[in-house]
């Protein structure tokens, strides 16, 4: 079988002869700001997609200490807002890019510590790897932050942090930064300095009002871009992967591969993704499980939240424990291997790419 075409490799009729007129029509291109597609087609319209972000992976072991070096060091406050470090992907040059639409980065509050509100379009999730003891307050209503809990702060929403004990505390947030800074479409509010609400409690009054399974509130009929509730507790997302895989035990249809069962936290509203740029899944494999090699359009991040195992990116087998976060670039092969019980917390710009009919996936069908 013939190998598909490439762009070096089909026959290029539009190699014009070089003589001076051609430079001449060159240098009138540049004194002018233009560039011919016949120079570029290769760059601009890749046969397949070819990010210049690349697959990568930060150790738990190395964030953690200096997210806490920063605690010694960096206050907290106005003007820097957060003591956040964002995950450089070392292929976009230096920008706290994770990929060409995502921000990730470990943030860290110390004891009694407050990081003021503010608010932006940007949206913005965070995931607690370890730890308790923050409350984030999201437009004014307080939303404890615990251990396997997803808390949404959507773009506009006022937001601010504090912690109410004596321990410091760490987790990870994920935004479109990258994607609303290359398209500039990003406003910034400076809020409080202090959090509107120092109450802590239990649960807050958006999950009061919605978190009860399959159960909508007549106040709530209007859908709403964005989830309305503030955090997605552990203990539920531990109960469906448990009753997912115990199905699938019973030889019933209940996990998405075998033995890797996944729950997409929803918006209760629409059924759809959370917020309107991010995707955030939970994804736990049995011991042994592998998954198949797939390709997608669009980037992943991953963070390992519990027990060992490793991810193929682009033929390169990476060895990840808890904590550890990696990122997959757009149409990167890629695979996981559970060495144990494996759960990992996943987000993506999936709903980009969707709502703009660029999404595209390839499953390796021999590797079932
Ligand atoms: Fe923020």
């Amino acid at each position: 079988m013939s190998q598909p075409a490439t762009h070096e490799t089909v026959e290029h009729a539009m190699q014009p002869e070089d003589t001076p007129e051609l430079r001449a029509l060159y240098r009138g291109f540049e004194d002018n700001h233009l560039i011919p597609l016949w120079t570029q087609i290769g760059d601009l319209m890749p046969i397949h997609p070819k990010p210049r972000a690349v697959a990568h992976v930060w150790k738990w072991s190395s964030l953690l200490p200096l997210a806490e070096k920063s605690g010694e060091l960096v206050p907290v406050g106005r003007g820097g807002e957060r003591r956040a470090i964002g995950l450089a992907n070392p292929g976009l040059g230096g920008h706290a890019y994770v990929s060409p639409t995502l921000w990730a980065a470990i943030q860290y509050l110390g004891p009694r510590e407050t990081a003021p509100e503010h608010r932006h379009s940007q949206n913005a999730f965070r995931f607690i790897v370890e730890g308790e003891g923050v409350w984030t307050v999201v437009n004014g209503d307080p939303v404890r932050m615990s251990r396997g809990d997803l808390l949404l702060t959507p773009g506009w929403y006022f937001h601010g942090h504090h912690n109410d004990t004596d321990k410091p505390m760490a987790w990870i947030d994920g935004l479109d930064i990258p994607f609303s800074q290359q398209n500039d479409v990003g406003f910034f509010e400076f809020g409080s300095d202090r959090v509107t609400d120092y109450a802590t409690p239990r649960f807050s009054r958006g999950e009061r009002l919605w978190c009860h399974p399959g159960l909508r509130p007549l106040s709530g009929l209007k859908d709403t871009v964005s989830t309305p509730i503030g955090a997605y507790r552990w203990e539920h997302t531990d109960r469906a992967l448990t009753e997912q895989l115990l199905l699938e035990e019973e030889g019933q249809p209940a996990t998405v591969e075998q033995g890797h069962a996944a729950v997409r936290y929803v918006n209760p509203t629409t059924g759809g993704d959370v917020m309107p740029t991010i995707r955030c899944e939970f994804h736990r494999l049995r011991e042994g499980t592998k998954t198949p090699a797939r390709r997608e359009v669009g980037s992943t991040v991953f963070q390992v939240f519990d027990g060992r195992g490793s991810v193929v990116m682009d033929g390169v087998e990476h060895r990840i424990d808890i904590g550890d976060m990696f990122v997959i670039p757009s149409w990167i092969e890629w695979s996981l291997q559970a060495e144990t019980r494996f759960d990992l917390f996943r987000f993506s710009d999936a709903p980009i790419m969707e709502r703009l009919h660029f999404a595209r996936t390839h499953v390796d069908e021999g590797d079932r």
